[in-house]
């Protein structure tokens, strides 16, 4: 992994960071420079995150959290700054999602991925965000989205609602915390290689070659493909960037023009 150290003594904390698309990002940006705290409900996946982290020599912190939790939120951003003496990025990275029929899905199972990812969302940009205010420093917050916020879903009404909630918040703090430095931006994944979501939503051949086909790019993500794009937008490379999402899925929502078939 080439580096330019640009988030050299930059913090950052790193949400569902042990495993898949977040441990690809807290490496980019470990590599790029920055001290990394990953943060996870699972203590497996922290100290594999942790170990994959050591080998690319990144300083590295695991904090067990649960996302929405609060408290336990604010608990993050107070151990890293005890270990590392401040915290300049965020990246909301953790999620939770699975395929279920709007008709069949109960109160909880739409409140566990609303609370994970619209709550859990706010809850560590507004921790991080009032680290930051009261410290006179700029910062970046960025949020992992999907690329169905643009459009909806089928099977992933939860999902869909409480990322293009975040989506929304991202626009309104964008411009609500820009005049202290802090730029919020997002990125909008379409379909990545990733272990844990493999699980969740695309358990067979039949579904993983129906999305294939719905790429124009004909291939899904890698994990690291999406880092970059949060590491862009963490850093004074995209210093005047500000509210955006940048949808990084190879073409696959816009292909959907009434003769994209002619592709
Ligand atoms: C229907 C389900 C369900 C399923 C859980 N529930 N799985 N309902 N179909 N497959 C319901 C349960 O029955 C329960 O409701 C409620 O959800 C809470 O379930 P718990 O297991 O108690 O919740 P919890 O242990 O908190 O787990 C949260 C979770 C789980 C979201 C349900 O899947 C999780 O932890 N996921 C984290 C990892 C993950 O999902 N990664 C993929 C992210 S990919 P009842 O009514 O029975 O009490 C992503 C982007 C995809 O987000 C982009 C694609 C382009």
């Amino acid at each position: 992994m080439h580096s330019d150290r640009i988030l050299a003594d930059k913090v950052a904390i790193v949400t569902g960071g042990g495993t898949g698309i977040g441990l690809a990002i807290a490496r980019r940006l470990g590599v790029d420079g920055a001290a990394v705290v990953i943060a996870s409900r699972d203590t497996d996946h922290l100290a594999a995150g942790a170990r994959a982290l050591q080998d690319d020599g990144v300083p590295v912190l695991t904090v067990t959290t649960d996302v929405r939790d609060p408290e336990q939120v604010d608990a993050l951003v107070e151990r890293a700054v005890a270990e590392f003496g401040r915290v300049d990025i965020l990246v909301n990275n953790a999620a939770g999602n699975f395929i279920c029929r709007a008709e069949e899905l109960s109160p909880n199972g739409w409140n566990a991925v609303v609370e994970i990812v619209l709550n859990g969302s706010f809850y560590c940009a507004r921790a991080v965000g009032r680290h930051l205010i009261e410290r006179g420093s700029a910062g970046a917050i960025v949020s992992v989205l999907a690329n169905y916020i643009w459009t909806g879903s089928v099977g992933t009404i939860h999902s869909a609602a409480a990322k293009a909630g975040v989506q929304s918040m991202t626009q309104t703090l964008g411009v609500e915390w820009a005049h202290h430095g802090i730029r919020v931006n997002a990125v909008a994944p379409g379909p990545v290689e990733s272990p844990g979501a493999a699980r969740q939503l695309w358990s067979t051949p039949d579904a993983v070659d129906r999305i294939t086909q719905m790429v124009p790019l004909r291939r899904w993500a890698q994990p690291q493909e999406i880092a970059e794009v949060v590491a862009f937008l963490c850093s004074s490379r995209a210093s005047y960037v500000v509210g955006e999402t940048i949808t990084v899925d190879g073409g696959a929502w816009l292909g959907r023009g009434t003769f994209d078939f002619l592709k």
